[in-house]
């Protein structure tokens, strides 16, 4: 039995276990037979990408080993050619685990505070995690995090998962910093980040950006609790006055009141590692999202596993791929230029990559050379030709 369906099975309403998966948690043997359907099914449809993901909720073995460190170096090609072998894994079946074991040892278990987040509003995750902050250890940048976490300076299993590769985790921020800033985003941009996750870049974002700017979406509350309590620190929530969301349909609209007015759309929006695993319906609301919750001169930064006009290799499943509030499976995926582009469209919105849209950014050579940590951006801005509002 995966992590997943076991977190289903002992977790809150929303994810409780469907009569199937209750079922299987009764009786060992249908538990047996539900995973060799999986694999069945697998086999049978090995190119859907629905199947991809429950197949990547197999214990790991030694393809998925293999997975998880072409995930981690970001490097797509072993990663592509690794969930190949993974999904169709003959030892697959003899790794189910007992569905009723070790909940306790979750990554995400850290702090218990998930059910206490999930499903509030606004004001609420902000007060929380303001009141949460306060007094706990405070680390100035994530290298201080990372470096705390190791030695042990927090509670057990708060320093799970970071959201991306150890080696990047530091590197991370000023690395979308750069980006962000170079794209036109000022001190006084109104900016959402969607998937926060530990806050590695909010906390660079929240002190760079003024009072009232930063909003910021992550429904996996257990994250965004020690991030906000550990990085972001009480004195920039105090200061700053960001705000948080734990919803997951992509709706920006819970940072307003009623209709906004037009000063109060956000200018910036920004995503790392996150159209990685995203659903190209999860895609679809965040675009509707951004098409109508931003000023016209409002631009999208999202990171992509590769900038590529080969469709051949898109994820077309309906469900978010690898670790999040609800999942602890691997997994990356991939949509193609063209599929982006039509999906802009749709929305009245335009995308390029950020090797089109700013290519001075790209030059420089030896120590100097450009370096996206694994991930390529995408740019998406609105269609002026579309727009009813008049540009600033
Ligand atoms: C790979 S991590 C990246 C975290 C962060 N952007 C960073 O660079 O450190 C992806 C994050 O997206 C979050 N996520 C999952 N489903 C989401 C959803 N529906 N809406 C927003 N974020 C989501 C996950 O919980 C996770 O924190
Ligand atoms: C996803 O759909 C596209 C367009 O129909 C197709 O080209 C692609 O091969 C599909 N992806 C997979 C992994 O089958």
């Amino acid at each position: 039995m995966n992590q997943q369906q076991k977190i289903n099975l002992t977790r809150r309403s929303k994810y409780e276990a469907s009569p199937l998966l209750s079922r299987a948690r009764r009786n060992t043997v249908a538990v047996v037979i539900v995973a060799l359907s999986f694999v069945v099914l697998f086999v049978l449809n090995h190119d859907d990408g629905t199947s991809n993901s429950t197949a990547l909720r197999q214990k790991p073995s030694q393809s998925a080993d293999a997975l998880r460190k072409a995930i981690q170096d970001d490097d797509s090609v072993a990663a592509e050619k690794h969930t190949k072998t993974n999904l169709v894994d003959p030892e697959a079946k003899n790794n189910l685990e007992d569905p009723d074991e070790d909940e306790e040892t979750h990554p995400w278990s850290w702090i218990g505070y998930l059910d206490k987040l999930a499903n509030k509003d606004v004001e609420f995750v902000t007060s929380e995690l303001k009141e949460y902050a306060d007094g706990k250890t405070y680390y100035k940048s994530p290298a201080d995090f990372l470096k705390g976490c190791k030695a042990k300076e927090l509670p057990d299993k708060r320093c799970g998962f970071l959201g991306g590769p150890e080696d990047k985790f530091t590197a991370m921020a000023p690395h979308v910093m750069k980006v962000l800033h170079h794209l036109g985003m000022t001190e006084s941009s109104r900016v959402l980040e969607v998937g926060v996750g530990l806050g590695r870049n909010a906390q660079s974002l929240i002190n760079f950006l003024d009072e009232d700017k930063y909003c910021g979406i992550e429904p996996n509350g257990d994250m965004l609790a020690v991030g906000v309590a550990h990085m972001v620190g009480k004195k920039a929530i105090d200061e700053k006055r960001p705000m948080f969301s734990t919803n997951s349909d992509f709706d920006f609209g819970v940072f307003f009141d009623d209709e906004p007015d037009g000063n109060q759309l956000f200018d910036v929006v920004t995503s790392r590692s996150v159209w990685s695993h995203t659903s190209k319906m999860q895609n679809e609301k965040y675009l509707a999202s951004f098409a109508k919750y931003t000023k016209p001169t409002a631009f999208l930064a999202t990171s992509v596993i590769k900038v590529t006009e080969d469709c051949s290799k898109d994820y077309n499943g309906t469900e978010w791929v690898g670790k999040s509030h609800d999942a602890n499976n691997e997994g990356i995926v991939i949509h193609c230029m063209p599929w982006i582009r039509e999906a802009c469209a749709k929305a009245g919105l335009i995308a390029k990559s950020l090797a089109e849209e700013a290519p001075e950014l790209m030059k420089g050579d030896g120590v100097q050379k450009w370096n996206d940590l694994g991930q390529p951006w995408i740019v998406i801005r609105h269609d002026p030709s579309e727009s009813q509002e008049t540009p600033k």
